[in-house]
Order: structure tokens, then C-alpha cells, then sequence
């Protein structure tokens, strides 16, 4: 990680590093126009190519378009410029540029990492949001071209070589979206705190992260050219990701089907979850829930462990109503309807497996209802 305000102008150094003679370049049109991708551009030295049509969620059209266009101009390494789509698909580009098979041989349901070669490009990813943490992780999401399903790719060989994070990428971010992508984060240091992998430096990282998170996420949202709100959400983001390679919980099962069923962003999908599962999961896990509390910022003193628990989740719930977030589902447009089918697709998503309350659908579905 090469991490601090004004990182992005070690990229020429890093790049050389890497020995990266022709690099391509992987973003998204919004950063076109606000001249973010001509600024790194700049920074690129010697022949670049940039792709810049990522789309939310991208899917395998929008991935063989840009192996295409980098197979076409012989670069050899790429840089992810943007949210967790762009780091998503230039890590996503690494493994396909010399792997032919269908995508969904490389899934992680699929041990897709057996099947991935050394042949595989380096990359260095460069977040512009507080939120995924995508550019410290070995994972790509991509949606698959026959449906709503989406691929998770798994392989060591596409963590990116470096993450370099530079909070200042994060200034313009509008409030809204600081606030989603930031709740995001917190979900993952909680879910990652609670679930029951054994993984103490993994835990260590999620309570550091929690704490990061509850301290200046209301700033970054609130006065978003404060540089040092945004450094400390950027690094709480990075350690989310750091700290969910232990895995995560029941708060993404059911936030994954909301984005793919009724377009939900993801982060805000967990922002009004969050606070549901963490109530759901006191009985199997109150002292976990206390460390929480405490790493919220909470007084614990005098209460007992269960209302030390349930003053977490009423803390969470409370920061969702200062940020102006939507706090119901039927606030974020999901028709009520959609309850059967969007906890048909939850209980089938790995997540929740390491969830400490175990769940039945049942459970899902109240979940879904409680958030209504
Ligand atoms: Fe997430």
C-alpha cells in the first residue's frame, strides 16, 4: 500500500518498479469527465492505452471489451483507476488476457484459482472511492453474460501489486455517495469482526477499522473536503477489505440479491441491513457485539453484555439516520413484493455461512421485512 494525500504522483515510480513498459488504463466515463483519467494518464510514461467504459457492475461484454482493446495495443500491464467496478475489471482483464475458458471455469465455487496460470498481468489499483476496498483484495466481481447472476473470481495472482490510495481522489465525492461507500466499509469490518472464522490479526484489523469508520465517516459526509475525515475512511476501507479475506456475514447475503433484483448500490443495500443483522445476531454473538460497541465509541459502563449488544446496533441505526441515508427498504424503491424472491437468492449466497447466527430462509425473509 503507498497510501496519503498527493500518493498519486509516485505512480511513474511504481510503474517502473513493476517494469511496466506499455500500460493500459481501466476507468469509467464519470472520471473522464471530471479529468481524472487525463491527469493519470499524464503520469503514465512512454505508449498507454486508456479504456474508459466501465459500466456499475460490470459484466462480461464490458470485460472482453476492454481485453480486447488491450490485446490489441500489446499492453502489458494495467492500472484500475476508480470505484470497485474499475478495480474490479482491471483486475478481472489480468486473468482473462491469457485465460480462454468460459468465465465461469475461473469462480471461486468452481476452484477457478487451480486453474489460473502465471501468465497473468500485473496491476496497480488507484481507489477514488471510501468503500470497496477492492484494491487490497484477490477478488473480482463480474456480472456473467447469461443473467443476473454474478461471478466472484478468486486468485492471489490479480491482487493488485500495489494499492495506491490517495484521499484526495475522494474530495468531490458527493455526500451521498461518501455515505454509502463508507457504510459499505463499516459493514465489512463488522460483518468480518463477527463471523466465525477463527482469524485474530484479521479481527485486530476489523475492530481498528470499526473504530476508523465511526469517527469520521459523519465528517467525510458532512464537510467533504476535510482531508483527514478522507485519508481515515480511505485506510477504513482498505482495512474492511484487509479484514474480510476472514469472510463476512449475513448483511452482504442479503444486500447482494437487493442490487442484482432491484438495483439497489450496493452500499447502501448494507447501510440499511446492517443494524437489522447485527440485532439478529445478539444471541449468538453479545461479546463480539460489545467489542463493537466500545469500537463505535459507545459507554458500555454498567450495561449488561446483551445491552451493550443491542446498544451497537441501535448506534448503527442512529448513524444511518444522520447521514441521510434512506433507513427502510421501501425508502430505496424495493417493492415489498420482491421478499420471496430476494430471500431465495440470499440463502443460496455463501455469506451468510460464516454468519454467528446461523439463518434459515425464514430468517432472511424477516430480516427483508424488519428493513421495511
Ligand atoms: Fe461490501
Amino acid at each position: 500500500m503507498v497510501f496519503g494525500p498527493g500518493a498519486l504522483n509516485q505512480l511513474p515510480d511504481l510503474l517502473k518498479t513493476c517494469n511496466a513498459t506499455r500500460v493500459l488504463l481501466v476507468t469509467d466515463p464519470g472520471l473522464v469527465k471530471i479529468g481524472l483519467a487525463e491527469r493519470t494518464l499524464n503520469l503514465l510514461q512512454g505508449p498507454a492505452t486508456c479504456f474508459d467504459q466501465v459500466t456499475p457492475n460490470p459484466n462480461e461484454a464490458c470485460l472482453e471489451a476492454a481485453v480486447d482493446v488491450m490485446r490489441s495495443t500489446s499492453c502489458d500491464f494495467v492500472v484500475g483507476l476508480g470505484g470497485g467496478s474499475a478495480m474490479d475489471t482491471a483486475k478481472a482483464v489480468c486473468l482473462r488476457l491469457n485465460h480462454d475458458q468460459s468465465l465461469t471455469e475461473y469462480e471461486i465455487q468452481n476452484n477457478g484459482a487451480q486453474k489460473v496460470t502465471a501468465h497473468v498481468p500485473g496491476c496497480i489499483a488507484i481507489p477514488t472511492t471510501s468503500g470497496t476496498g477492492s484494491e487490497v483484495g484477490r477478488s473480482a466481481v463480474i456480472t456473467l453474460k447469461d443473467g443476473n447472476r454474478k461471478a466472484i473470481l478468486n486468485t492471489p495472482k490479480i491482487l493488485p501489486r500495489v494499492a495506491l490510495c490517495d484521499p484526495e481522489l475522494t474530495l468531490g465525492l458527493p455526500p451521498q455517495i461518501t455515505a454509502a461507500t463508507g457504510m459499505d466499509a463499516l459493514t465489512h469490518n463488522i460483518e468480518a469482526y463477527l463471523s466465525t472464522t477463527y482469524h485474530p490479526p484479521c479481527d485486530a484489523v476489523a475492530l481498528g477499522g470499526v473504530r476508523l469508520a465511526a469517527q469520521n465517516l459523519e465528517t467525510a459526509v458532512k464537510d467533504g473536503q476535510n482531508i483527514d475525515a478522507r485519508a481515515n475512511m480511505m485506510m477504513a476501507a482498505s482495512m474492511g477489505a484487509i479484514a474480510f479475506q476472514k469472510d463476512l456475514g449475513v448483511a452482504h447475503a442479503l444486500a447482494h440479491p437487493l442490487s442484482t433484483l432491484a438495483n439497489v448500490p450496493h452500499g447502501l443495500a448494507n447501510a440499511i441491513m446492517l443494524s437489522h443483522t447485527m440485532k439478529f445476531n445478539r444471541e449468538a454473538a453479545p461479546d463480539r457485539l460489545k467489542d463493537i460497541a466500545l469500537a463505535l465509541g459507545c459507554s458500555t459502563a454498567g450495561l449488561s453484555v446483551n445491552a451493550s449488544a443491542t446498544l451497537a446496533a441501535d448506534t448503527v441505526h442512529n448513524l444511518l439516520v444522520r447521514l441521510n441515508l434512506p433507513i427502510r427498504l421501501s425508502e430505496a424503491g424495493v417493492p415489498k413484493d420482491l421478499i420471496p424472491e430476494l430471500a431465495a437468492q440470499a440463502i443460496a449466497d455463501a455469506n451468510h455461512t460464516t454468519n454467528p447466527r446461523p439463518c434459515t430462509e425464514a430468517d432472511l425473509v424477516a430480516l427483508y421485512e424488519a428493513a421495511f
